[in-house]
């Protein structure tokens, strides 16, 4: 009992410490000692896991003396404790055990889309890889799923009744794993065990590990932009290892992904931009769905209800302190007018005709009900899910080739070679249907289509482009012709 109480009272204080060097960094007012729990993990574990020992060695923790005690005890109450070795503990230390001594941090992950990562039951996505790709034998689920969406995710834990975990959803790392004490979330996604570190935080691989590939590229495009160019660049002049690391006193060589979304900056003006681990608190669009909206929408539906007071145009502010660093508000603020040009083009001549036409299919039954059995599906899947998405991210990070060849290309291409056309076969397979709404749909899609081609943005399809726009652009072609032929 006494043991016990000892343990709490290290808490305790370790819960003050940690509210105090959270803010400052510059106390370090630590306890003297390891807990005398902690040196008796360390007893075996400083061979029988040797590299989980030597990483928590060179950790801050270490160096306050929180050893494997403070974080792997658990309650008996807990749905994942066990008896190790005489000591209560679980395997998964959650935020929610995180928080007794970084409130602030869990809180703001709390508030933030990354906490509800977990949460795409439903989604099509889903549908994809639990049914389309997969099958129901990895503990009656899809093996995909545990292996890929949920890596990113989030997998819920579950226990076996020995407290050991089972691999549904261990190991998992993902960003919204929903854990057995009932949290969401890993900061392990971020912050690897056992270092724990901000420093490995900060590099733009952290988030690439989620942030990459065909339908959210932001890795990618951070390298072919000049933020990416720099950072390749002058790395070593970004005093990365630094413990305080704000931009404009520590660094100002180039942006780091956390630098422009979570770190700290010193604007010119002398304000403090507080270090948020909310990443949605300095974006004004959520370009994901196929329409984008804004991120207090998007926030309000998540039920996310801090972020559901916070309108787009005071998170846009919140991003325009950090770029003030190293550009002029002319420059920030054309830079957003390009982006929003960019998201309006596809938002108004793509998407939003997209949906409606889709919604059309359902509507009249001229598709079953069966997600991705029929080729047109995949088509409108594609340009939203990937090509749609990527143009947006490209433009929204200074990065020109998604933006056109991985994004706007490949959405004009697959929009007039594929989408239309198949819509087209659509409305003739249904023209003379005997259903009468079927017959009625095929009409009201061929009048939409045709709406919509004559439409000043689409018209030059039907060969109707104005005719000086026609000539000054015939001109143009004959000159460039001259010059790039032989
Ligand atoms: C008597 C030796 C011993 C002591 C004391 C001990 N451990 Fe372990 N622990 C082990 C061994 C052995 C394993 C299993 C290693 C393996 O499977 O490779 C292990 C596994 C673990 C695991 C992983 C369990 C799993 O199923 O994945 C955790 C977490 C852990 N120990 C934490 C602790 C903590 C925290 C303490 C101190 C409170 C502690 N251990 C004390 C020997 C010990
Ligand atoms: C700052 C909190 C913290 C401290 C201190 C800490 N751990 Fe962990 N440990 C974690 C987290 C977090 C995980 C990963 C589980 C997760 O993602 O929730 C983990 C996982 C583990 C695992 C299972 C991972 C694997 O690869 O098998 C073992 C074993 C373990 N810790 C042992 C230790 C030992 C031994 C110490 C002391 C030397 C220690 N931990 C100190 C937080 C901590
Ligand atoms: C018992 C208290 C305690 C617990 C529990 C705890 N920490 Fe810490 N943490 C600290 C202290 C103390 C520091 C060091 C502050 C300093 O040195 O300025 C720290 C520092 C950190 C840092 C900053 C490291 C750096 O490189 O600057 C990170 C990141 C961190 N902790 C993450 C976590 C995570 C994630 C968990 C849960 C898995 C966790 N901590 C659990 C007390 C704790
Ligand atoms: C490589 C990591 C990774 C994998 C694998 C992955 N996702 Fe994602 N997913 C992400 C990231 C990162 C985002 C957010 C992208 C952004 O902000 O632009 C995302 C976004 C989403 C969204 C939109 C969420 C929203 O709030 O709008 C859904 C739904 C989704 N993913 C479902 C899935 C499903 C289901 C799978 C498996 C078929 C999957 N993802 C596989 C990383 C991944
Ligand atoms: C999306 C990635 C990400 C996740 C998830 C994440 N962190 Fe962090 N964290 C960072 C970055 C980046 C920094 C470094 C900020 C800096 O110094 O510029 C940081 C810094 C910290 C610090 C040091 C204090 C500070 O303000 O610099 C603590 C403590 C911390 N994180 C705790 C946590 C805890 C606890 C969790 C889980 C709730 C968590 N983090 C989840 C990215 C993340
Ligand atoms: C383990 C995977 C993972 C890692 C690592 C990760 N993210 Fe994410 N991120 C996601 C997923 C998944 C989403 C979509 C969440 C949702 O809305 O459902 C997301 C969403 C976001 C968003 C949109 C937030 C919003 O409010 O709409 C931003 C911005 C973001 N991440 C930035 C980062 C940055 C910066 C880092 C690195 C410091 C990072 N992420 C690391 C998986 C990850
Ligand atoms: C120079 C600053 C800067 C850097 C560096 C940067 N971003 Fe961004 N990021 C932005 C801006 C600006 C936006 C668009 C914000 C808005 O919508 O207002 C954005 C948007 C996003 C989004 C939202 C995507 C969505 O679906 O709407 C994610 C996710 C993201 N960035 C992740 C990353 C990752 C990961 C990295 C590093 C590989 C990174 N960013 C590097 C400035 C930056
Ligand atoms: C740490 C300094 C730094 C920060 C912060 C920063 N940038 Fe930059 N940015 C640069 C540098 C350096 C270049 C390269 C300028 C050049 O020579 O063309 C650049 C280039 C650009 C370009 C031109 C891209 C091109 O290909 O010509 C745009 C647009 C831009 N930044 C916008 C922003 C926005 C918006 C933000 C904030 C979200 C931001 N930057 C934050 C340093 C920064």
């Amino acid at each position: 009992m006494t043991d016990r109480l000892l343990t709490s009272y290290r808490i305790t204080f370790a819960i003050a410490l940690g509210a105090l060097t959270a803010s400052g960094y510059a106390q370090t007012i630590l306890p003297s000692e390891p807990s005398e729990e902690s040196e008796a993990c360390l007893e075996c574990h400083a061979e029988e896991t040797r590299g989980i020992y030597e990483e928590w060695g060179t950790s801050k923790h270490f160096r306050g003396n929180v050893g494997c005690f403070e974080c792997h005890q658990a309650e008996e109450s807990d749905p994942d404790v066990f008896d190790h070795n005489g000591f209560a503990i679980s395997i998964i230390v959650s935020p929610k055990d995180c928080a007794r001594c970084h409130p602030k941090e869990v809180k703001e992950f709390d508030e933030s889309h990354h906490s509800k990562a977990g949460l795409i039951l439903g989604s099509l996505d889903n549908f994809l890889a639990d049914i389309v790709e997969g099958d129901t034998k990895f503990y009656g689920g899809s093996a995909l799923t545990v292996s890929g969406c949920k890596q990113c995710h989030g997998a819920a834990v579950e226990v076996n009744k020995d407290g050991s975990l089972k691999p549904t959803g261990w190991p998992n790392t993902g960003m919204g794993r929903v854990n057995p004490d009932g949290s969401n979330g890993a900061c392990t996604a971020c912050h690897q065990r056992h270092a724990f570190s901000a420093v490995q935080a900060r590099r733009p691989e952290n988030c690439g590990k989620c942030h990459l590939g065909p339908d959210h590229p932001q890795r990618e495009i951070y390298e072919e932009s000049k933020h990416g160019i720099a950072f390749a660049t002058y790395e070593d002049a970004l005093n990365m290892e630094n413990a305080k690391w704000v931009l404009g006193e520590d660094y100002t060589a180039a942006p780091t992904c956390a630098t422009c979304h979570m770190s700290a900056t010193r604007t010119s003006r002398g304000n403090l931009v507080p270090v948020t681990h909310d990443v949605g608190m300095r974006i004004s669009w959520n370009n994901r769905p196929a329409v984008s909206i804004r991120p207090e929408v998007a926030d309000k539906k998540l039920g996310l209800t801090k972020g559901a007071k916070v309108n787009w145009k005071t998170r846009r502010r919140n991003m325009t302190q950090v770029c003030s660093v190293c550009h002029t508000s002319n420059y920030v603020n054309n830079f957003y007018e390009q982006y929003d040009g960019v998201v309006n083009l596809y938002n108004e001549k793509f998407a939003q005709p997209g949906v409606d036409l889709v919604a059309l299919l359902y509507e009249y039954n001229l598709l079953s009900d069966i997600q991705f059995d029929e080729q047109v599906e995949w088509t409108w899947w594609e340009i939203w899910h990937h090509e749609g998405r990527v143009a947006r991210h490209g433009a929204s990070m200074m990065a020109p080739d998604y933006t056109h060849w991985h994004g706007l290309y490949e959405v004009g291409k697959h929009w007039y070679s594929k989408f239309i056309p198949e819509l087209k076969e659509l409305v003739e397979k249904h023209r003379d249907s005997d259903d009468p709404t079927k017959a009625k749909g095929a009409q009201k899609l061929e009048n939409a289509i045709n709406e919509l081609l004559n439409r000043a943005d689409h018209s030059w399809y039907l060969g109707k482009l104005d005719p000086k726009e026609e000539a000054k652009r015939k001109q143009a072609q004959e000159e460039f012709q001259k010059r790039y032929d032989n």
